[in-house]
């Protein structure tokens, strides 16, 4: 990097926070998408760490004024590419930004710094007795990153994903202002709602540098249930069914055992349900035990009458966090063998018939597409095997399963966003005149589109 630009960027954060050697920025330069669709990264660039907003807005003026690109990194979670700085210029780490400001037990909120861990942030927030739902799987996730990526997870069928839970945040502009939008409030009618554009930006827009989330009080009682069916099809009809009795589970997962079971043994955990092949995680809470057993006893009666084969109950802390983690585990224990993880979603009700789909695309590949997801949300996972990659027909498969997913009124991200690696893609599920108000907004916040270049649109 140019002399000119590191003398500065030590000027505005000090000596220690800018690294420019190679071996020092190498864990800066990825995330955990496939290796064989992450984006190449530029050598050419300079990591910053800077010390809170004021610091970011004299980076970002400097940037814009000399159109030098930044790329916003937050824990590197992410699986399609977003943080990969693809083109020369400024990786900006928030890792400084680590506070957890306040837990607000009045307001049921907490404030928390963009670069603080997910796993910070639930510990604060479990010493105060109270809980933040969502979880999305890797807790080195950084809370500027969950917003602006929007996570889901497996928690989010009952009070839905990240977006459902951010009621402020400042962001510093791409032009080096800073603004807050929201605040402590559940309802907030004033203006325009930039902070809901804010959310799930991708890092194109501005950099969120503070958060604040609602919280809950905990749940005085919770189960997690293992469904065990025989097959597949008969396990994923059963989800819509358990949606309409009425229940609303907090979490509503689908996984096959022999699946999950490659991320138990790598843990070193036991998976507790040994029959059928095909299985549905069923988290149930509620106010008191009887109304948690009452709960499972309905869900428990639709999938018996559907051909469940087997049925268990966690219902200890420790149990049902270990079935969390063996779940939450899977995606860095398969990646090695993974080409792309695909992350649809489709209209709940559909999912049976995308699965069966996704098998007939199989056949036609003569392959396997380990497939697993929330499926309450209608959002599914399918695993593009390593070995579609090495036979040349990676994008061939991806683009049948696009396809398809459109057709049922479906969307090729659910959860993952576009990040660097579905640009291309967005087309086919975006008409041109909505790509064009996108782009529209990006040049309204980044006039000289110095932000995150090559994420989230095309
Ligand atoms: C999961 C990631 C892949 O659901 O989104 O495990
Ligand atoms: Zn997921």
């Amino acid at each position: 990097m140019e002399n000119e630009l590191v003398t500065k960027l030590k000027e505005i954060v000090g000596e220690d926070w800018v690294l420019t050697d190679m071996a020092l920025m190498e864990s800066y330069l990825t995330d955990v998408t496939a290796l064989p669709v992450l984006p190449e990264p530029a050598s050419d660039v300079v990591v910053v760490k800077p010390a809170d907003a004021g610091e970011i807005s004299s980076i970002l003026k400097f940037a814009n004024e000399h159109r030098i690109p930044v790329f916003p990194r937050g824990g590197g979670t992410g699986c399609v590419g977003g943080a990969v700085p693809t083109v020369p210029g400024i990786v900006l780490s928030l890792e400084r930004l680590d506070r957890i400001v306040e837990v607000d037990k009045e307001n049921l909120m907490v404030v928390a710094e963009a670069g603080a861990t997910l796993e910070k942030m639930l510990k604060e927030v479990e010493a105060a007795d109270l809980l933040f739902p969502p979880h999305p799987g890797d807790e080195g996730a950084q809370i500027g990153g969950l917003v602006v990526c929007n996570a889901g997870g497996t928690r989010a069928v009952k009070f839905g994903v990240i977006r459902q839970y951010v009621k402020g945040l400042e962001v510093v502009l791409p032009t080096g202002e800073i603004v807050t939008m929201g605040g402590k409030l559940l309802k907030n009618n004033t203006g325009l709602d930039l902070m809901q554009l804010m959310i799930d930006s991708e890092g194109i827009l501005g950099i969120v540098t503070k958060v604040i989330f609602r919280l809950y009080p905990r749940f005085a009682g919770s189960a997690t249930l293992i469904v065990s069916f025989d097959d597949r099809h008969a396990a994923i009809k059963a989800v819509p069914k358990i949606l309409q009795t009425g229940v609303i589970p907090l979490a509503l997962e689908y996984v096959e055992r022999d699946v999950i079971q490659i991320s138990a043994d790598h843990l070193g955990m036991r998976w507790p349900a040994q029959k059928g092949m095909a299985h549905l995680i069923v988290i149930v809470t509620g106010s008191n035990e009887d109304d948690v057993y009452a709960q499972s006893a309905d869900v428990l009666k639709v999938c018996e009458g559907l051909g469940a084969v087997d049925i268990l109950m966690a219902d200890t802390r420790e149990e049902q966090a270990d079935i969390l983690k063996i779940r939450s585990e899977l995606y860095p224990v398969l990646k090695p063998q993974v080409a792309d993880v695909l992350d649809m979603a489709v209209p709940p009700a559909e999912i049976a018939n995308f699965l069966d789909v996704l098998d007939e695309i199989s056949r036609k590949y003569r392959t396997r597409i380990i497939t697993y997801g929330h499926a309450g949300d209608g959002n599914i996972h399918p695993h593009l095997p390593l070995e579609l990659y090495e036979r040349g027909v990676l994008s061939d498969v991806k683009h049948d399963i696009y396809a398809e997913a459109v057709r049922m009124g479906g969307a090729i991200t659910a959860e993952h966003g576009v990040g660097k690696i579905r640009t291309k893609e967005l087309p086919l599920c975006l008409d041109d005149k909505s790509l064009e108000l996108m782009q529209g907004i990006r040049k309204l916040f980044d006039p000289n589109g110095i932000l995150n270049p090559g994420a989230a649109l095309p």
